[in-house]
């Protein structure tokens, strides 16, 4: 048997209510805050993410798949991620023009060949925002604010937000020459991963899990207390805004986030009880992105959410029962003459706009009596040759076993 890929899933129609319910809401949170929705293509030019996500990122090293395209001498990836796609769009499509900000959400699925494990698969799917336009920590704390409502909708009240800023480009080369510094002088005690970041990339040291780079980093200088004053004027403006909008959070110097592209705010939404992999959402600033894509100098904000990871949160907090359809009536029928009828009484029904499902197997009236229960019809609806003959039938209420007589021809429902 040919079997899916390793950190691939199928979601089935048993789940797929859940799915479509979370996606439900966040569209409509999304909405509700201004922002439209975005699709971009699955697989971009190699180049926007390197260049993008950045050429030191775990991601863009060793995570993406990437491949030649057939026709040309031409390197592509899987989208690891949206803000990258969503970045060149708005170059792209000549957005950067229009009145600011720019807000733009995706549902996609996004691709990163890492090692799966309960909450990490190789294929996921993201609810992600992208707000263009404004260095302004309004921006910052409207685009938390959207995460955490769809949180608070979800019924997660087991998640919690970190944040932290890391700092711009006037901050930033002061603070990673102090972590150099500071991460030197215990260098032998670094992982091998580490030892490479710390030439590379030493924010990345502040958010490793090995124990001795932990220990490390838990001892080292803070962003917050490197920050320029510009960013730290932003990040005490974050905070104020987050108390008056009632938004909970704490500020955690560990979060950094993975990838090349953020200034100043990061944040992340960790829920409890899911295991290793508790980072349902992430986000942050990120100024010089569009830049260096080729567009103008344009500041953006934005997160993105794990679908999976949210589903097991929900798991977790005992949220995760949803209301799904179930047929209003099912019709079984005994015989040729009788599937005709119950064909032609459904499809009359469904135009009426009602959720009517008659046998397609043949099966005996015991067993089609049985599929009706267990697919929890709320009426069933009896034809054999005698109701065919006299043109009516007994519609039997599932739920407490009353029938009433119709007419096979003209009931309603
Ligand atoms: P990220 O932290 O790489 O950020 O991913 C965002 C979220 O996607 C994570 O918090 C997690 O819930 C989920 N996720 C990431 N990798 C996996 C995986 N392998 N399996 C399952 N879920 C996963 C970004 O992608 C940024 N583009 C977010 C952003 C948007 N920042 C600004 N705008």
């Amino acid at each position: 048997m040919i079997q899916r890929i390793k950190g691939t899933m199928d979601i089935l129609p048993s789940e797929t209510p859940l799915w479509r319910y979370i996606e439900g809401i966040m569209r409509e949170e999304a909405e509700k805050y201004g922002y439209g929705e975005i699709r971009t293509p699955t697989f971009e030019n190699t180049e926007l993410f390197v260049r993008g996500v950045g050429d030191t990122t775990d991601v863009v090293q060793k995570e993406m798949y990437t491949f030649a395209d057939r026709d040309e001498d031409r390197s592509i990836s899987l989208r690891p991620e949206g803000t990258a796609s969503v970045a060149r769009a708005i170059i792209e499509n000549g957005k950067c023009s229009d009145p600011m900000p720019l807000k733009y959400y995706y549902i996609i699925s996004c691709f990163r060949h890492e090692k799966p494990q309960a909450g990490r698969s190789r294929e996921f799917y993201q609810f992600g925002t992208e707000m263009f336009g404004s260095t302004s920590p309004a921006s910052d704390a409207t685009a938390i604010a959207l995460a955490s409502s769809v949180l608070r909708r979800l019924g997660l009240k087991n998640v919690k937000l970190h944040i932290n800023s890391i700092g711009c480009k006037e901050c930033r080369p002061a603070y990673r020459a102090s972590l150099v510094e500071h991460f030197s002088s215990r260098r032998d005690k670094l992982c091998d991963t580490c030892k490479t970041r710390l030439e590379k990339n030493p924010l990345r040291l502040l958010d490793c899990k090995n124990p001795d780079c932990r220990e490390g980093a838990e001892l080292a200088p803070k962003t917050t207390e490197h920050l320029c004053p510009s960013c730290e004027r932003s990040f005490n403006l974050l905070k104020n805004a987050l108390d008056a909008m009632k938004i909970d959070y704490v500020v955690d110097s560990s979060i950094v986030r993975g990838l090349d592209y953020y200034t100043g705010t990061v944040f992340e939404f960790i829920a409890d009880g899911i295991g290793a992999q508790s980072t349902v959402c992430g986000g942050g600033r990120y100024d010089g992105l569009v830049a260096s894509l080729g567009g103008p100098e344009l500041s953006g904000i934005g997160f993105a959410m794990g679908i999976t990871r949210l589903i097991m949160a929900m798991r977790e907090a005992g949220v995760d029962k949803i209301e799904t359809k179930t047929p209003k009536v099912y019709i079984a029928a005994m015989g040729e003459g009788a599937m005709i009828k119950g064909l032609e009484i459904a499809e009359r029904l469904r135009r009426e706009g009602v959720f009517a499902e008659c046998d397609v197997v043949g099966r005996s009236l015991k067993a089609q009596m049985k599929y009706a229960n267990k697919i929890s019809a709320e009426y069933t609806l009896i034809i054999g040759e005698s109701e065919l003959e006299s043109g009516k039938a007994q519609l039997r209420n599932m739920q407490n076993g009353e029938q009433s007589e119709v007419e096979l021809d003209s009931f309603v429902i």
